[in-house]
């Protein structure tokens, strides 16, 4: 059974803008997918259309065989969703907060107090345990939000933007967080996120929309050779003749695209038999953010 299944999901908001068109995607249980996409793409809509909160104007989704639209109950039961604006009490505290969430979702209170110990300490959140929401900062508040869908050991996890607002240290360690879940639990991760770097490092696949399509769907192994096939050679090199190559030489730097890393040889060689000397070379393949720009300028362009 796929974790999720979308098919020609589609979101018109009443006032007329079609904010998710006809979009389908399957994922394996087990697998981080990065949502990606300019803002007003319609990843948060996508995700209140997975998690129940927002019904489809045609087609339909699946999560782990469930229908959101129909059963948003028993998706609840079996996910854990962190959106943009978490709602918990503020005047309760950090730790009151997860004891009230956990018996929500059928725990014991033995169990509740234990995992919410264990999961205060893991998102660092020990010393505010005992403060009231109230007095908590942005980022403290979304790792708290974190630590609530954790609760319940969820078999899939929807995070709309879970480290936005988060310092760098507090957004790298809730990155780390989801990747052992994923690896250590077979969790599958549904993340919307901006952070293309930290994306590229945890996710499995990626989706990229814009403008509620979905202009491209894989691996990074996959993207790479859709969007951007080749890989960028950076030579340091003296006495290169003029003219031995078509691109220009900044220095004693010289960039050059080839298809495949199995041209590098070749091209070394070629550069010292035409009496030039190389110092180094490196081999970059496009970034996510690389494949990113291109599929979204691309779209501009269109
Ligand atoms: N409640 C609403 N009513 C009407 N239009 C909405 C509503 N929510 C979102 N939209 C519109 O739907 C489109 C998609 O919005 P959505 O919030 O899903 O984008 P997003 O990809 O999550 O963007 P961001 O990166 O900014 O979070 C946008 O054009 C937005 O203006
Ligand atoms: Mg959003």
């Amino acid at each position: 059974m796929n974790a999720i299944f979308l098919e020609k999901l589609s979101k018109t908001y009443p006032e007329g803008s079609r904010a998710v068109d006809a979009l389908s995607l399957s994922l394996e249980p087990g697998e981080v997918f990065g949502f990606l996409g300019p803002n007003g793409a319609g990843k948060t809509t996508t995700v209140k259309l997975l998690t129940g909160m927002l019904s489809p104007t045609s087609g339909s989704s699946r999560v782990f065989g469930l229908d959101p639209a129909k059963t948003p109950e028993k998706v609840h039961a079996i996910s854990g969703i962190v959106t943009e604006h978490a709602q918990m009490y503020d005047h309760l505290t950090g730790l009151e907060n997860l004891l009230f969430y956990g018996t929500v979702f059928g725990l014991s209170p033995a169990e509740c107090k234990t995992k919410s110990q264990a999961l205060l300490e893991q998102l660092e959140l020990m010393d505010a345990g005992d403060k009231k929401l109230s007095a908590y900062s942005t980022g403290m508040r979304q790792r708290l939000s974190l630590a609530r869908v954790l609760l319940h050991e969820p078999q899939v996890l929807f995070l709309d933007e879970p480290t936005s607002g988060l310092d760098p240290e507090s957004a790298r360690d809730i990155h780390a967080l989801i990747r052992s879940l994923a690896q250590e639990k077979g969790t599958t991760v549904f993340l919307c996120t901006h952070q293309l770097r930290y994306a590229q490092e945890i996710c499995t696949r990626y989706g990229l929309m814009d403008k509620g399509k979905l202009l491209a769907e894989g691996s990074l192994s996959q993207l790479r050779a859709r969007v951007c096939p080749g890989v960028t050679v950076k030579l340091r090199a003296s006495g290169i003749p003029a003219g031995l190559f078509d691109q220009p030489q900044k220095g004693d730097m010289l960039e050059l695209a080839v298809s495949g890393e199995q041209e590098i040889p070749q091209l070394v060689r070629r550069v010292v038999e035409a009496g030039g000397e190389v110092y180094h070379v490196s081999a970059q393949l496009p970034s996510l953010e690389d494949i990113y720009f291109k599929l979204t300028a691309k779209e501009t362009n269109d």
